[in-house]
């Protein structure tokens, strides 16, 4: 890239910037904080103040087409519709007033004090992992630690059989597809369609056993919940577990593996936690900052508008960069470097407004005990010679693997 030309987005994903793209998206916002991207056909946010304008504003809406379902046939399309019905009732892509709806009755079910009860079981279980890697000196940490972890909690909590881990993550994986924004054939995506559609299925059968026999988990929680005489229809349940078990899956995953490699990368700040435990709490909201799992969200604009300068039409899309957001230097005082004593929770790793992540009490407590146990037990814990290597995508930051010694 010539140093005088304007970046672009997909710069980011060379080779030469993929470990660190925050240099393109520092250019980016310098040149535009809100700029129109003939690639992506989007307006790309770069600014925290603008991100926020836009997070908040009820003229910007998340019923966003899924947008790899472009690639297939009206036929197709038809044959898949009761698929499409499902998602569709999915918090994350709904407006008001259906989304408060939905999200005040699966808060009622989804509570701190369910979360919180969740603790001892987080701890017991990286505990257990970590007593299976402890013999080894060499540890992959995406696939061998992290990855076990948010599925098995979150079947947990919604009272879902977690003998079936590899059929889960298939299943979330389908669902990624359908989600990624990236080209797929029309094949893919029918093969990811039908795998969602098995992932329901197996939802419906839970929710009719738990209406002959009543269970105490979440699913039984937003079966009985009811707000002023309203309910959540069975689609709405179906879609939503779907959801929280696809929402926290991969997110959490690189939550723990983005926080580790950078603590890895900086001595000085693992130092830090490793030697005041108390400091982790705010560790995890920095290192999130830093390495943002979700890099981008999106909203599509419902009338015209203006976002400072720039003339919104309807219909627009809009790419809220929150990787690029959380080191914006008007919000956050070098914004690159990474300080666990910052005060970083105004930072948008979970988005912000009506659709801030549901989950991230609970994404909070398993980073934290998962970070917190690994360190203090493996105090010398390491990167290896072998330099991890990033996902080329813009959509989630993630480490293909992160290899290190434990003691
Ligand atoms: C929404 C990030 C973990 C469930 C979101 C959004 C972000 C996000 C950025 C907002 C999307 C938007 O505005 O379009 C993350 C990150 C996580 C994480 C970085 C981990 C580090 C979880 C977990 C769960 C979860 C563990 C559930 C168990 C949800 C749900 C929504 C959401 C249900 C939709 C909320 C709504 O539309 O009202 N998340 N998330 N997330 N997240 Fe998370």
């Amino acid at each position: 890239m010539n140093i005088s030309t304007p970046p672009s987005l997909q710069d980011a994903l060379s080779p030469q910037h993929l470990d660190n793209p925050y240099l393109i998206y520092q250019r980016l916002r310098e040149n535009d904080p809100v700029y129109w991207d003939n690639k992506t056909h989007a307006w790309i946010i770069t600014g925290y103040e603008y991100a926020m304008m836009i997070l908040r504003d009820a003229r910007c809406s998340s019923q966003r087409s899924l947008l790899s379902l472009r690639s297939m046939s009206e036929q197709r399309l038809q044959q898949m519709a009761p698929v499409l019905s499902v998602l569709s009732r999915q918090m994350i892509f709904i407006d008001p007033p259906d989304h408060t709806r939905l999200r005040r009755l699966v808060n009622k079910a989804f509570t701190p004090a369910r979360v919180e009860m969740m603790r001892a079981f987080i701890q017991q279980l990286v505990n257990q992992l970590l007593d299976t890697l402890q013999e080894k000196e060499h540890v992959e940490i995406v696939n061998d630690f992290a990855f076990p972890i948010p599925a098995t909690v979150i079947a947990q909590l919604l009272g879902v059989p977690t003998n079936d881990q590899k059929q889960f993550a298939t299943w979330t994986d389908a669902f990624g597809v359908l989600l990624d924004g990236s080209p797929h054939t029309e094949e893919e995506m029918m093969q990811a369609l039908s795998l969602v559609a098995d992932f329901l299925d197996y939802f419906r059968h839970l929710i009719a056993e738990r209406r002959n026999a009543p269970q105490n988990d979440l699913i039984q929680a937003l079966l009985v919940t009811e707000e002023q005489g309203e309910v959540l229809s069975e689609e709405e349940i179906i879609g939503n577990c779907l959801l929280l078990f696809a929402a926290g899956h991969g997110t959490t995953i690189y939550g723990i593996s983005n926080g580790l490699f950078a603590l890895l990368q900086h001595p000085d700040q693992l130092r830090a936690v490793q030697s005041d435990p108390s400091l982790m709490t705010a560790a995890v909201q920095e290192l999130l900052r830093y390495e943002s799992p979700v890099q981008v969200t999106s909203r599509q604009a419902r009338e015209a508008f203006m976002l400072g300068n720039r003339q919104i039409a309807a219909g627009d899309r809009l790419i809220v960069h929150l990787g690029a957001v959380n080191h914006d230097p008007a919000q956050f005082q070098e914004p690159d470097q990474l300080d666990v004593r910052r005060f970083a929770s105004r930072n948008l790793a979970f988005g912000h407004g009506i659709h801030f992540c549901l989950g991230s009490p609970l994404a909070l407590l398993e980073i934290e005990i998962a970070l917190t146990t690994l360190l203090t037990r493996f105090p010398k814990i390491q990167l290896t010679s072998q330099t991890p290597q990033w996902h080329p995508v813009l959509s989630f930051r993630h480490l293909v693997e992160l290899p290190v010694n434990l003691q």
